[in-house]
């Protein structure tokens, strides 16, 4: 079973406040963005595309539609449509001229599709397992394979990385895993809270000199 309601922020408030509210949040997202640095906003057909009318409205250049598939969904219940598999992640610069980084040589190193292939604009990467809830959940949590790609192919090490829309912290985790600084917000105390306790843990196993494994 797979929960429906995932809490206030998930829930429309029709087409047109809905699309000022990405309108908002996108240009105060390209007020703080380096000229060369880039946004990755994932999204499923019900806000992606007042997203991606946002992003050109707004004067972005989008690099690329992303399509993760999450390889295992939950069936749909109703038998009356095909199951929902994939998530779009939109990754654009500031202008067509800015300089972005790409990470190409790590992203062709990665094992999807296949080693030394080029990486595709689609993904195939699971939910996030057990271990990865262990202080909570949430119930729209990212793969950490999801945001350990993210991080790695678009920024260097150093960089700073910020999620407005936090949650769990799973973008903070694999900013810290990959030596990039991190600022993430929410509106939930209870999702911060376990947003700094995997963060925390992903600061000590660098320090106390464990690494994971990235997928
Ligand atoms: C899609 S979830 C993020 C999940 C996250 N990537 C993870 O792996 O856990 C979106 C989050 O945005 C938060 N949120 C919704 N509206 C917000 C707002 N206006 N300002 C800050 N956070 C907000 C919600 O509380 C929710 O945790």
């Amino acid at each position: 079973m797979v929960k429906v309601d995932k809490g206030k922020w998930d829930q429309s408030q029709s087409f047109e406040n809905d699309h000022e509210f990405n309108m908002t949040w996108i240009r105060e997202c390209q007020r703080v963005l380096k000229p060369n640095g880039t946004i990755f906003i994932s999204g499923t057909m019900h806000n992606i595309y007042s997203v991606g009318f946002a992003l050109q409205s707004l004067g972005f250049k989008i690099i690329n539609d992303i399509a993760w598939f999450k390889v295992n969904p939950p069936p749909n219940l109703a038998c009356r449509y095909f199951t929902h598999s994939t998530e779009t992640i939109l990754w654009a610069k500031k202008g067509e001229k800015a300089k972005h980084v790409f990470n190409y040589d790590v992203m062709k190193a990665m094992p999807d599709p296949a080693p030394n292939k080029q990486m595709l604009s689609l993904w195939r990467i699971t939910p996030p397992g057990t271990n990865e809830k262990r202080y909570g959940k949430h119930p729209t949590q990212k793969p950490e394979a999801l945001m350990d790609r993210i991080v790695q192919a678009a920024t260097n090490v150093g960089d700073l990385v910020l999620d407005p829309f936090c949650g769990s912290g799973t973008t903070g985790v694999a900013a810290v895993r990959h030596g990039r600084r991190f600022i993430g917000f929410d509106l939930d105390q209870k999702y911060l809270d376990v947003a700094k306790k995997r963060i925390l843990d992903e600061k000590n196993l660098l320090t106390s000199g464990v690494t994971k494994k990235a997928a």
